[in-house]
């Protein structure tokens, strides 16, 4: 193991499939705030356990705005153009978070069930009919997702090319050229912003709406930039995720034989979603950069006033501190404080709506398809390339 001052490679090659990067599990022995080097703008932190990780997160000495339009030490070759809620700090960010969070609360989530529960029965029709053997993922855990927010978001399901592509592009590895990423954010820019006006003009009973009339005590409404940006960031972090989580956890449940104890006691399903939400990483070991405003005291070590750190949040979801054996994956682990959706000001906006999506999702096929298993040899699955910050099969082929 490198000490704190010798600089290791990050981020990590991720390894296969949803594996978690060996090097965490060291880290966490023996050196929760490791120096890194990362391929563009130099050197940072990367702090691995879970009382750490929690502080960089919550404690406001770490900034995301700070990382907006910086030569910051960071994985892709451009800098973050800002802008978007991620890159807000507070009292800024504090105000858009209260214009917001009322649509997706999760009273007005409840509101969505209904539809989700529908939109899920009727994949698994189109499943029945086209089966017994079929790619879920094209089948199944994109539609539902991508289908959800597009009606959410009141867009056209037709249009759904538009920010497929950009998100496919925000979310792939390292070797994404930048101006093909700022190319496709200026067409989903124009798009939203034609389709808020036509929303302003003409309301619907949809989220957008409710956005556009969320109001702010002090501050008025969200302006016509922040209404576009949180489309954009909510269309590409609301379907990737959901979607990639959805096949994620069916082949997490397929390939570790543990499908049909869930379908004999459909009740665990909620613990059991926590469960999976902690044990199976939806992204490798990149996670998203905080610059420290002041000298700060992190374990035992300072970070200097302007250096970056890298909070993992897959490692914090493995710290044998916090969680009884850890490396077990347990159905029934009662105490989860995992960090999945994140923690702090930045905490998950769509984790109420990821949650019942899930849920969802995973209750309709244990219960429609009780002997589902794969349709190909595992070692057949074809994965999104390695690099990805999202990870999770091309096609998953299943069979019942
Ligand atoms: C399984 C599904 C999901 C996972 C695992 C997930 C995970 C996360 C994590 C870890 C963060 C915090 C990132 C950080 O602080 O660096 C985050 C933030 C965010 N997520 Fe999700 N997410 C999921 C689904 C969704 C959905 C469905 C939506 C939208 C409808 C969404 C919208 C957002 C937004 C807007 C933020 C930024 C919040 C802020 O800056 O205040 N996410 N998500």
């Amino acid at each position: 193991m490198t000490k704190p001052d010798q600089a290791m490679t990050y981020p990590f090659p991720d390894g296969r499939q949803l594996e978690v990067p060996t090097e965490f599990a060291e880290l966490r022995a023996k050196c929760p705030v490791q120096r890194v080097a990362l391929p563009y703008g130099g050197e940072g932190w990367l702090v691995t356990r879970q009382t750490e990780v929690r502080t960089v997160l919550g404690d406001p000495r770490f900034s995301r705005a700070a990382t907006v339009q910086a030569d910051i030490p960071r994985t892709k070759e451009w800098l973050n153009p800002g802008g978007d809620i991620l890159s807000l700090d507070p009292p800024e960010h504090s105000r858009l978070r209260r214009l917001v969070s009322g649509a997706f609360s999760r009273r007005n989530v409840e509101l969505w069930r209904p539809r989700i529960e529908e939109l899920a029965g009727e994949l698994v029709a189109g499943m029945r009919a086209a089966g017994p053997h079929v790619d879920l993922v094209e089948s199944f855990s994109m539609p539902l997702p991508i289908t959800v927010i597009c009606e959410m978001l009141g867009v056209p399901a037709a249009d759904r090319h538009l920010f497929e592509r950009f998100s496919e592009l925000l979310f792939s590895g390292t070797g994404v050229a930048a101006e093909e990423v700022r190319q496709a954010a200026v067409s989903l820019t124009a798009y939203l912003t034609e389709h808020v006006a036509r929303h302003r003009a003409k309301p619907q009973d949809d989220l957008l709406s409710q956005l556009i009339a969320a109001r702010d005590e002090d501050e008025g409404r969200l302006t016509e930039e922040e209404l576009v940006s949180l489309g954009v960031t909510i269309l590409a972090a609301g379907h990737e995720t959901t979607a990639n989580a959805i096949a994620n956890f069916v082949y997490t449940l397929l390939t570790e034989g543990i499908w049909s104890g869930l379908v004999e006691r459909p009740e665990r399903l909620d613990t059991a979603v926590e469960e999976l939400l902690r044990h199976v990483p939806l992204g490798g070991s990149e996670s998203l950069p905080r610059i420290a405003t002041e000298d700060v005291e992190l374990g035992d070590t300072t970070v200097r006033k302007g250096e970056a750190v890298f909070p993992a949040m897959v490692s914090a979801n493995f710290d044998g501190a916090v969680f009884t054996n850890p490396q077990l994956l347990d159905l029934d682990r009662s105490h989860n404080p995992h960090l999945a959706f994140g923690y702090g000001p930045h905490f998950c906006l769509g984790a109420q709506l990821a949650r019942t999506e899930i849920r969802t999702a995973l209750g309709t096929l244990l219960r429609e398809f009780p002997e589902l298993h794969l349709g190909v040899r595992q070692a057949d699955i074809v994965w999104r390339e390695e690099t990805a910050l999202i990870r999770g099969p091309r096609r998953l082929p299943v069979a019942w």
